[in-house]
């Protein structure tokens, strides 16, 4: 199979229609099929439930090429109970795990052509996303339903790959207590954008929100969990019903207490205790590990030991730990990888 001609080591966090996505529809309560189409345009009543209501949720995942020329997802049994659990908050009726696994192999099967090359630094993104198609008036559940898994081609979600990153604290709150900040509703991004363009304008990369109960706790970002490493070596990460379960942050925890002998602690962190760590990233399908140079807040700037110009030397090797075995070039944990082609 001959690869699109690309400039795979240039590519930006973007949107690139790709040649195939898996469609699957709903109607009382019962999945079709579904099947691989090539139109990228969603058609649908004015007034479906997304539109209205924003009844929609999704999932973020990626496809490697790994060092021996196959094409994998990293831990997708994940993406499909997590889109499970926001499904079923939002009365959305959830696609199986077995209908999720099946779509994104058939998508990125399909689309191998735009599977970036090992070695560029880039991979193919792949979202799936379910959402309420059939037209409700009354504030109500959609009676209709689509699933849709389509790819595209990225690079690193912040400009600069692996270049430290500024942050300012949010004013904005991300989550409310009991609200859905722990699934990945279509909703909490829309209420993120308005701090996020705040935070843009204004030259940071993006957001550290706090908890909005008390406003002292660190939850995360507006896409990123967070990790720290304190000046012992051990790896902090906050823990809170509010943010969502990150796979990443999963995934690198067990990485850090197994890979790498590190301790970690899952626990409350006030943001008073921020100063004192040696290191900070965020990390996340799209944000990978992605560090995190200095916060601002109001009235100062904390900046880590490790500094704006490179990563610290925990968070480096959590990195490059998880990309090998993304990759291939590290053995994974049983059951971590799915081999597609
Ligand atoms: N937090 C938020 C708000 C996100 O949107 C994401 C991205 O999916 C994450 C955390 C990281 O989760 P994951 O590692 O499963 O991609
Ligand atoms: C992901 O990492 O998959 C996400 O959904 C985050 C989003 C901000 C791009």
């Amino acid at each position: 199979m001959e690869k699109k001609n690309l400039d795979w080591n240039n590519l930006s966090f973007s949107y690139i229609p790709t040649d195939y996505r898996f469609v699957a529809h709903c109607k009382n309560g019962a999945w079709d099929e579904g099947a691989l189409i090539t139109d990228p345009s969603c058609t649908m009543s004015e007034c479906a439930g997304v539109i209205q209501y924003a009844q929609t949720c999704f999932e973020g995942l990626k496809a490697y090429t790994t060092k021996d020329g196959r094409i994998v997802t990293f831990r997708p049994d994940l993406n499909a109970e997590r889109l499970i659990s926001s499904a079923e908050r939002l009365l959305i009726p959830p696609v199986s795990k077995e209908m999720f696994l099946h779509a994104v192999d058939e998508v990125v099967k399909a689309n191998a052509a735009w599977v970036p090359p090992y070695g560029t630094g880039a991979t193919l993104y792949i979202r799936p996303c379910l959402f309420g198609s059939g037209s409700v008036i009354g504030v109500a559940p959609a009676p209709e339903y689509e699933f849709r898994v389509f790819c595209t081609p990225v690079g690193p979600y912040f400009k600069g790959g692996i270049k430290p990153i500024r942050l300012l604290l949010s004013q904005y709150d991300r989550a409310a207590p009991h609200g859905t900040g722990d699934i990945k509703a279509g909703l909490n991004y829309a209420m993120s954008l308005y701090p996020g363009h705040v935070a843009k304008d204004m030259g940071y990369s993006e957001n550290m929100y706090l908890d909005a109960a008390t406003r002292t706790n660190v939850e995360e970002t507006g896409g990123a969990n967070f990790l720290f490493v304190t000046k012992d070596g051990t790896v902090v990460t906050p823990k809170s019903n509010t943010i969502l379960p990150s796979i990443t942050r999963r995934s690198l925890v067990y990485i850090a207490e197994h890979y790498l002998g590190l301790k970690v602690e899952e626990r409350v962190v006030p943001f008073s205790e921020v100063k004192d760590f040696a290191e900070c990233a965020l990390c996340g399908t799209a944000a990978v590990i992605s560090p995190v140079g200095a916060v601002d807040y109001d009235g100062g700037t904390l900046t880590f030991p490790s500094g704006m110009e490179k990563m610290g030397p925990v968070t480096a090797k959590l990195r490059e730990t998880i990309v090998g075995i993304q990759e291939g070039e590290i053995e994974a944990p049983e059951g971590w990888i799915r081999t597609i082609c």
